[in-house]
């Protein structure tokens, strides 16, 4: 059973130079192959995404820009990250109930995840999540 402890911050190897840097992810740098990437932007200070666990789908979250809060869960402990620096992402495993809160102006979140999108991975029912962590 996948708990908050194994959703880990990695960082991301970055060449440095005067003219601005340049962050690299390459196939060993995270623990699984990315099939997808999308971005979140333009994302209100008030809204709140998120709100559901995967039963299969590993993620990696990076804050390319600004800053934001993921609220993870695994069904008994609850934590939160904050995400502000373009080289430091973080490992979603599957499993894990999560919330992204508290973006800042013009923040930007990119996700690598493992899989194509896929409704039946998801699990968006809170009593459903703790159902499926019992079952685990
Ligand atoms: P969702 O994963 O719930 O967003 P978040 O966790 O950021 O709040 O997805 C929001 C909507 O976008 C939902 O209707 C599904 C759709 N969607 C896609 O069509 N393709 C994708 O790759 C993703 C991630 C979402």
């Amino acid at each position: 059973m996948t708990t908050v402890k194994d959703c880990t911050l990695i960082e991301i190897p970055v060449v440095e130079d005067y003219r601005g840097n340049l962050g690299v992810i390459e196939k060993d740098a995270i623990p699984f192959n990315f099939k997808r990437v999308y971005y979140l932007y333009d994302v209100p200070s008030s809204a709140a995404r998120g709100g559901h666990a995967h039963k299969n789908l590993y993620q990696f979250l990076i804050p390319l820009s600004g800053s934001f809060d993921v609220i993870l869960n695994d069904g008994i402990e609850k934590k939160t990250v904050t995400l502000n620096k373009p080289n430091i992402g973080l490992l979603l495993v599957p499993g894990i109930w999560r919330e992204l809160e508290n973006f800042s102006s013009g923040s930007i979140c990119l996700v690598l995840a493992s899989d194509e999108y896929n409704e039946l991975d998801y699990i968006r029912h809170y009593q459903k999540f703790i159902d499926f962590k019992a079952k685990k």
